[in-house]
């Protein structure tokens, strides 16, 4: 990818970067100068996103951390400002969609673990990393990953939804509490986007590919994970300094049919 950012000598923290969109927007971080903080449950994909920035020359460190765990969030906080100084960023990426049935066959296991790894996460990550950004001078920015569903029903996903409509109740809110220390919360809702999440769920659903790429963008395509780093870049970046509370659809045109 080709980055038209300049993030050197600034610190940005992506959660979820061991695959999919994460992975594409620690490295685009990294390309664009960041020291970047990959955080994820899965050990072995985030040390390989550490390697691939560092053999392209870039500064990264693996700090394995479960979102949904208040002291694995703190700790992965402390060890990100430990090792680099400061936050600058934060993007909140980690998320599963685990579910198939309709809502009235959604066991609370499921409803639980949903509410647990993609809205109770961002909930924790948004407290400590605003927590560290009041702390140390010049604010900062963070961008969480919502999702289409954050606008409209989806069925056979309700507890995904609801989890994805929460992360915008999160994000609206941070950002009116937080504009007046300086920073800037914002989300991106991603469409469909080529990553191992969205293959595992077209294939438990037994979908064809060719078809929901039909349906789900006006360009009869999927994104590419790098098609969200670039819109996370620029709500993190200086060029995006009026926008706070916003959520950026990127989608192919989904939303707009
Ligand atoms: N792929 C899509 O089409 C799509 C569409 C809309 C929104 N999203 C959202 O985008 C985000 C990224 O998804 P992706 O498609 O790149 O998926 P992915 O499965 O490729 O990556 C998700 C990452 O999150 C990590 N993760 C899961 N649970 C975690 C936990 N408890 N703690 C730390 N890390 C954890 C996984 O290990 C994985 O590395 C998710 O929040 C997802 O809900 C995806």
């Amino acid at each position: 990818m080709t980055c038209g950012w300049d993030f050197h000598g600034r610190t940005v923290l992506v959660t979820g970067a061991a695959s999919g969109m994460g992975r594409a927007t620690a490295l685009a971080f990294a390309e664009a100068g960041a020291n970047v903080a990959v955080a994820d449950v899965a050990v072995t994909g985030g040390r390989e996103t550490v390697k691939t920035i560092e053999r392209a020359g870039g500064q990264a460190r693996f700090f394995p951390a479960d979102v949904s765990d208040t002291a694995d969030v703190a700790n992965m906080i402390d060890a990100t400002v430990t090792a680099f100084g400061r936050l600058d960023s934060a993007v909140n990426g980690a998320g599963i969609e685990i579910e198939t049935t309709p809502l009235a066959e959604c066991d609370e296991e499921t409803f639980d673990r949903l509410v647990r790894v993609n809205l109770r996460s961002v909930f924790l990550c948004l407290k400590h990393e605003i927590r560290q950004m009041i702390a140390q001078e010049g604010g900062g920015t963070i961008v969480n990953i919502a999702s289409v569903n954050s606008f409209r029903p989806q069925p056979h996903q309700a507890a995904y939804t609801a989890t994805k409509h929460g992360v915008l109740g999160l994000t609206r809110t941070a950002a009116v509490e937080y504009a007046p220390a300086g920073i800037r919360i914002n989300a991106v809702c991603p469409g469909a986007i080529a990553t191992p999440m969205l293959e595992n769920a077209m294939k438990a659903r037994g979908r064809d590919p060719a078809d929901v790429a039909g349906r789900l963008s006006l360009l009869g395509r999927f994104g590419q994970p790098s098609e969200i780093a670039n819109a996370v870049l620029w709500l993190c970046s200086d060029e995006s300094s009026f926008t706070m509370g916003h959520a950026l659809a990127v989608d192919g045109g989904y939303l707009a049919r």
